[in-house]
């Protein structure tokens, strides 16, 4: 079950919240990697500060936990304006956009987390305001409805998505600068939790860093969330320092291995190895095999799993790769082993 994977990527509940306002940065040099991302919003920011003009709309895109939200807020603080802060499926209808449109004040951010999921008819309202700061009211019904524009302070929308592909086109093009976010390299990784154990009074031996930063999915969530569980166990069982052995069984003890992987995704692995003679197999086929739902493998175990290397999505399905069999101690099977990548 998804919701209680120590190494999921997504947020979860308050205990998450609370942890995320307080290990998240506030500014873009508190933020730590995705450098050629930083660098260009450097200039962009700058550019636009110069002009004294608010940013173009800003895209971001990537997998759950790798900072679309924390950077929006970095980005109004660097611009120093207000961020609003809303989501695809909180805006039910044109009139909740609307408003929140309306009380935008000049330069403001406002933030549409999960943008995939707005609906057309409210993507139809962004297009104007996106494009000349219009809001098309339709006023009235039937014969007499009359369309009333209203006039839109200038202010910057920043979307984020774990889904780019789902995206209309008219929506992308209308977003000024559109920034991938990948998953980090294991260094930035170990820089993320030695800031978390700072900011949270956490005493870490370096070795225990790395430990945590190999198992943490290149994803700073994961590591802030493994962090704090490794404290725990510190604190019941050693005095609450995080030295090797410490991290070590605190890890095993949750099931993580060496890679970060979780029984979930070694049950996605061994159903396709085992079930499915190595793939390929349809997403939907692997989903009733396992249990789990289509977008959460495909949102959420997927991308690691690719990035990895254990996992090829083909035309035909997916793959269990060479790797993901030797990590399971598997044979592969000859069947495919020209379909195999190494
Ligand atoms: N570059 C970074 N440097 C330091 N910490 C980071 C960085 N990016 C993210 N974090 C930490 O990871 C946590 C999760 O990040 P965030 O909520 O921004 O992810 P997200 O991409 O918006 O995820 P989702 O797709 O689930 O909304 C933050 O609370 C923050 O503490
Ligand atoms: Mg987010």
């Amino acid at each position: 079950m998804q919701e209680h994977r120590i190494t999921s990527s997504q947020a979860r509940g308050n205990e998450d919240n609370a942890l995320d306002l307080t290990l998240r940065p506030k500014t873009l040099s508190e933020y730590i990697g995705q450098n050629k991302v930083k660098q260009n919003l450097e200039i962009f920011m700058a550019a636009a500060k110069k002009r004294n003009e608010p940013i173009e709309h800003v895209l971001l895109y990537g997998p759950p936990g790798l900072g679309k939200t924390t950077l929006a807020g970095v980005i109004a603080n660097e611009m120093n304006v207000n961020i609003k802060v809303t989501s695809g499926p909180a805006i039910e209808r044109a009139g909740d956009l609307a408003a929140i449109l309306t009380n935008l004040e000049q330069h403001d951010i406002l933030f549409i987390d999960e943008i995939h999921r707005l609906n057309k008819t409210i993507e139809e309202v962004l297009y104007p305001a996106m494009e000349d700061c219009a809001l098309d009211l339709v006023v009235g019904k039937g014969p007499s409805a009359r369309i009333l524009k209203l006039d839109l302070p200038r202010f910057t929308l920043i979307g984020a998505t774990t889904r780019i592909s789902l995206l209309s086109s008219p929506l992308r093009d209308r977003f000024g600068a559109i920034y991938p976010l990948n998953f980090y390299e294991e260094d930035e990784i170990a820089q993320i939790i030695n800031r978390s154990a700072q900011i949270l009074s956490v005493q870490i031996e370096k070795t225990a860093n790395t430990i945590i930063a190999q198992r943490a999915r290149r994803t700073p969530r994961v590591a802030n969330r493994l962090l704090k569980r490794v404290r725990d166990w510190a604190d019941v069982k050693a005095d609450g320092f995080v030295t090797e052995d410490v991290a070590r069984a605190a890890l095993e003890m949750l099931e993580v291995d060496a890679l970060g992987l979780d029984q979930v995704d070694r049950k996605l692995l061994a159903a396709i190895i085992e079930k499915f003679q190595g793939g390929p197999v349809g997403l939907n086929t692997l989903a009733a095999a396992t249990s789990e739902e289509m977008a959460t493998i495909e949102d959420i175990y997927e991308p690691f799993l690719m990035q990895l290397g254990f996992l090829e999505r083909t035309p035909r399905g997916r793959i269990a790769t060479k790797r993901a069999y030797a990590h399971l101690g598997m044979q592969s099977n000859p069947r495919n082993d020209d379909l195999l990548f190494d």
